[in-house]
């Protein structure tokens, strides 16, 4: 399983934040953003990443996190995605990372409380996607699924109820979702749609779901990126990070710190 961040985009939302740098790279409170979904893949296991990022910030991101995991087995790629063409073209910029493995892509912006070790270790083929209760499901790609997690219906942001489970950013497919993401044709907002990959995969019946009760935020608001400090502060989600993350920070941190002394001498 070899997995992918999406980390590029244009963040309008949260202009003029992201005039100087990335959404991603901005503070969720003690830890960059990314350092979210890196935490959720690696402690899946996933040992081999590809990061793909804006042309603007690729210097940042290499600056981060170039070289903080290679002592603890974690390879990092990176590749930029020239323009925000849409989620689903992950696996066209993608493609040659993936090879003939399977993915499991999350968003960059994308924080999740649960550990997913369990399906993403146990995927086998097909696609798989997740499933959260929210107070606004017709803000969302929306998902109804019976008992046994078999998909029933996906629409994007209904205007008829079907279900109250949003899907969020972390999805996981074989090897097929790269030939399927060519053939997608932009949607009216000019963008390669995720929607179109679990359709692929939902048409063929090949689409499972599994829900979820821990804190997910999606920190593309000023609001829900405050939210999401406080919830991480409250819950201590950052403190729980798998261990690799947190000493390659801490290593990181002392490299800087060696660095600034040197520059005061
Ligand atoms: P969005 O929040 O949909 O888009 P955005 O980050 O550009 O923000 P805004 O809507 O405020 O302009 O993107 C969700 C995540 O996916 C986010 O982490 C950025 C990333 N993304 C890409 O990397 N490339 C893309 O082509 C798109 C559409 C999103």
């Amino acid at each position: 399983m070899k997995g992918i961040i999406l980390a590029g985009g244009t963040a309008t939302r949260l202009f003029p934040l992201t005039a100087t740098t990335s959404k991603q790279l901005l503070p969720v409170y003690d830890r960059q953003m990314i350092f979210f979904p890196l935490n959720t893949l690696i402690k899946a296991g996933i040992k081999d990443i590809l990061m793909i990022v804006a042309p603007d910030h690729s210097g940042q991101y290499l600056n981060l996190l170039g070289t903080i995991f290679e002592k603890h087995g974690i390879r990092i790629e990176f590749k930029v995605q020239k323009l925000p063409k849409g989620l689903a073209d992950a696996f066209i910029v993608g493609e040659n990372f993936i090879g003939t493995d399977n993915v499991a892509m999350i968003l960059g912006d994308n924080i999740f409380e649960n550990d997913f070790s369990k399906e993403i270790k146990g995927f086998k083929s097909g696609g798989h996607i997740f499933a959260v209760k929210v107070p606004d499901p017709e803000r969302y790609g929306v998902v109804r699924f019976d008992d046994a997690g078999k998909v029933l219906q996906i629409e994007e942001k209904p205007k008829e109820w079907i279900s109250d489970y949003a899907i969020p950013g972390l999805y996981i497919y074989d090897n097929r979702c790269c030939e399927a993401a060519k053939k997608v044709i932009p949607s009216e907002r000019g963008e390669i749609e995720i929607t179109e990959l679990h359709d692929f995969y939902f048409k063929k019946e090949e689409l499972t779901v599994s829900s979820f009760e821990g804190a997910y935020l999606d920190a593309g608001t000023f609001d829900s990126l405050l939210e999401a400090g406080k919830i991480v502060k409250e819950r201590g989600i950052s403190r729980k990070f798998d261990p690799i993350i947190n000493e390659a920070i801490e290593e990181f941190n002392e490299e800087l710190k060696v660095i600034a002394r040197k520059r005061l001498a």
